[in-house]
């Protein structure tokens, strides 16, 4: 017989049934909870509500592990490339040959913005963050291609595709723009990861020299980056599309949701946090001492994770690499030492070891960007380009189940009474 969970509620025993994960996790389904009980169940922040079963990835925040599509992260980092990643997680396996190179080719061709939508750009404020741009003109592209909206499977897969390819092209137009400088299109020679580069950095009095050890940094960055399961933005992808709105709005909600200090936006808070530090030539120690503090609001930004506790493995491989890009791009950057400083304080600080508070991807990743040369506030449009394989392979995921029901949580209400409206000129 399967296993339930038996729960007695008002003296009355009900049984729920168990549905147990291929890695043996387990949950209680409470789909007939309400209907059988009147109860509702109450979990602010989510933190043990499964909220759907995913193929996609796999995370174990005790050990530390993460892997797409059952393979570990950490492999993926070393052998494959941003574009076979983006390809395993929303095909569900690794494409052969002939499939990464049809996917590379049609993520070139699909490069070009049009052309009105650049007028857009030149309109937002210059100090506009380019986090709120990429989500509105994210959610522009419905109007300018409704035509990527075909049902059939092969049209919905060229939307992937093209939404891929579009997003590094506003990622680097956003920049562009707000320097003043003309939009450079991808070449048809250059990998994914290498076109954005050249797109952010080429000149025509200075043209941009590829350096495959930092084409290869950001590649990783991207790898590890690529998806997280039910995070903050991926949720938000999920419920906003649950709805049946257009893949783009959803996405673009997910960008929003991504900007957040708390979740992506925390890459960004990060670099703030280092400098401040640095200018002010602040105590280590201090710093730390107001992170604990609960009537301070300053928290350790990079540090803590809803589902790590213990170090978490994408800060593991960025930590390593801002020992080999730094050197390479002969980088001498003070926020590494303060960063380094910081992480051996808080590590044998009894505070962060009982909670658990180690590392997480945002901690390190911003040196990296930084010494690439990608500016401070151009730090969560780099996560947002990497994570929306993530996004699109679970957005996918839900709009190929059957039962796919619109997100609708309950509440418990605390409000008035019922109260009778009073007229205004007797109030
Ligand atoms: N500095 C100081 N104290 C912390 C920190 C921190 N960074 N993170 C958590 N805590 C404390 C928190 O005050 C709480 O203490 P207590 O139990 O005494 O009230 C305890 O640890 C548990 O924290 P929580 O806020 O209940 O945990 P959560 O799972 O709701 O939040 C988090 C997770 C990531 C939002 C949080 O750790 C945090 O705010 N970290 C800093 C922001 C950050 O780096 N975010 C990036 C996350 S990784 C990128 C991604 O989003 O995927």
């Amino acid at each position: 017989m399967s296993e339930v969970v038996k729960m007695i509620i008002e003296g009355k025993t009900y049984e729920f049934p168990v549905i147990e994960g291929s890695e043996g996790e387990k949950a209680f389904d409470i789909t007939k909870l309400r209907q059988q009980t009147g109860y509702i169940t109450m979990d602010p922040g989510f933190g043990n509500t499964g909220s759907c079963t995913s193929a996609i990835t796999f995370m174990d925040g005790e050990k530390g592990i993460l892997r797409y599509r059952g393979i570990p992260v950490e492999q993926l980092a070393e052998h494959s490339s941003f574009v076979e990643t983006a390809y395993l997680l929303i095909n569900g396996r690794l494409p052969n040959k002939q499939e990464l190179t049809r996917t590379s080719v049609q993520l070139n061709d699909d490069s070009l913005i049009h052309e009105d939508m650049q007028i857009f750009y030149q309109n937002f404020p210059r100090r506009a963050h380019p986090m709120g741009i990429l989500s509105a003109m994210i959610n522009a592209l419905r109007s300018f291609y409704p035509e990527l909206e075909d049902t059939d499977p092969e049209g919905i897969n060229r939307t992937f595709l093209r939404l891929l390819s579009k997003i590094r092209t506003m990622a680097a137009m956003s920049y562009r723009i707000s320097r003043g400088h003309k939009v450079v299109y991808p070449r048809a020679d250059y990998s994914y990861c290498a076109n954005f580069l050249n797109m952010m950095f080429h000149s025509p009095v200075r043209p941009y020299e590829l350096d495959p050890d930092i084409v290869e940094a950001l590649n990783v960055f991207w790898i590890l980056h690529a998806d997280h399961e039910q995070n903050c933005s991926t949720a938000a992808v999920r419920v906003v599309g649950s709805g049946r709105v257009n893949l783009y709005a959803a996405i673009s909600a997910g960008i929003a949701a991504l900007w957040g200090p708390l979740h992506g936006g925390a890459n960004q808070a990060v670099i703030e946090m280092l400098t401040n530090i640095h200018k002010s030539g602040a105590d280590i120690e201090d710093v730390v001492r107001r992170a604990k503090d609960k009537d301070d609001p300053f928290r350790l930004m990079g540090f803590g994770h809803r589902v790590y506790k213990t170090y978490d493995p994408r800060a593991r491989i960025m930590k390593k690499m801002c020992d080999t890009v730094l050197p390479k791009l002969k980088v001498e950057d003070p926020l590494l030492d303060i960063a380094r400083r910081l992480e051996e304080v808080a590590l044998t600080d009894p505070y962060f070891i009982d909670k658990n508070l180690y590392p997480n991807v945002d901690f390190y990743s911003g040196i990296v960007l930084r010494a690439m040369g990608i500016p401070t506030e151009m730090f969560t449009v780099m996560f947002a380009i990497g994570r929306l394989p993530g996004w699109i392979s679970q957005w996918k995921e839900g709009a190929d189940d059957p039962n796919w029901k619109i997100s609708r949580p309950r509440q418990v209400y605390t409000g008035n009474i019922a109260t009778d409206y009073v007229p205004i000129n007797k109030r």
